[in-house]
């Protein structure tokens, strides 16, 4: 194995650990420290992909990074597509199968090697999942690969508030009083520290916007949530 794959495989270790050991309190903290907003943000997701796919009951929708299936959950309510959830940490996966229909299947597997052949669906969705990847590049050329030709990816992250008064007060927030919330209630001080540094390493809006043109989307755009808190991306595989 490359010095890169075995770092690779190591930082998705280490992902997939701390899921875990926050899987039974994801959901509750999701919503507390979000003050339910996430919800919204969720909603936003569903509603532009179901404009994009033209609410066919046929299109294929799949759900990366899925985690607890809410997202899933919004877009099989929202869009009547048939929705796949797929994610490799498997106590998020059986939060997810105790709570969603059991129309939606639940695949496990990593977004850096999608267990799916090219070109399967007509809209591909990542929240809050791609800047966990040990590499943002190739999770995007991994999604575009499942897309069929002409296909849209929804990518929502964690971003940059575009305000400066609300930067600043939000990054008091999310470095000082999250993590400690976050982990006293998980239990796992790690992962709710983890939570800003990977926020902070992320691309702001329009770098993102750049790779993926890069990695092979056109038509790329995207809108800011909540100042900027959060990003929703849209692009299109090329024909
Ligand atoms: C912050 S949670 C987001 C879950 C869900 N999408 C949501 O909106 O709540 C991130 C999820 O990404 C998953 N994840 C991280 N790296 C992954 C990878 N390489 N392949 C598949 N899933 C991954 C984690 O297991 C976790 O469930």
């Amino acid at each position: 194995m490359t010095e890169n794959g075995s770092a690779a495989n190591e930082h998705a270790g280490r992902v997939r650990e701390m899921f875990s050991n926050i899987a039974t309190r994801y959901d509750l903290l999701n919503h507390l420290l979000s003050a339910n907003v996430d919800k919204r943000w969720r909603q936003i997701v569903a509603n532009k992909v179901r404009e994009k796919i033209s609410s066919s009951k046929s299109a294929r929708v799949l759900d990366v990074a899925c985690g607890t299936g809410d997202l899933s959950r919004t877009l099989f309510e929202t869009t009547g597509a048939r929705v796949v959830g797929t994610d490799f940490c498997r106590p998020m996966l059986a939060i997810a199968a105790g709570k969603i229909s059991s129309q939606i299947p639940l695949i496990e597997g990593d977004a850096l090697r999608l267990p799916f052949r090219s070109g399967s669906f007509d809209a591909v969705t990542i929240a809050f999942g791609l800047r966990n990847l040990s590499s943002v590049e190739d999770g995007l050329t991994e999604l575009c690969r499942v897309l069929k030709p002409g296909g849209w990816v929804a990518v929502l992250e964690c971003s940059k508030p575009s305000n400066i008064i609300l930067r600043g007060l939000y990054g008091v927030y999310f470095r000082g009083v999250l993590p400690l919330i976050g982990g006293v209630i998980s239990g796992s001080l790690s992962a709710y520290a983890y939570l800003p540094a990977s926020v902070q390493n992320f691309p702001d809006q329009q770098r993102l916007a750049l790779l993926m043109k890069q990695a092979g989307y056109d038509q790329v755009e995207y809108q800011n949530l909540t100042g900027g808190i959060a990003a929703l991306h849209i692009g299109r595989r090329r024909s």
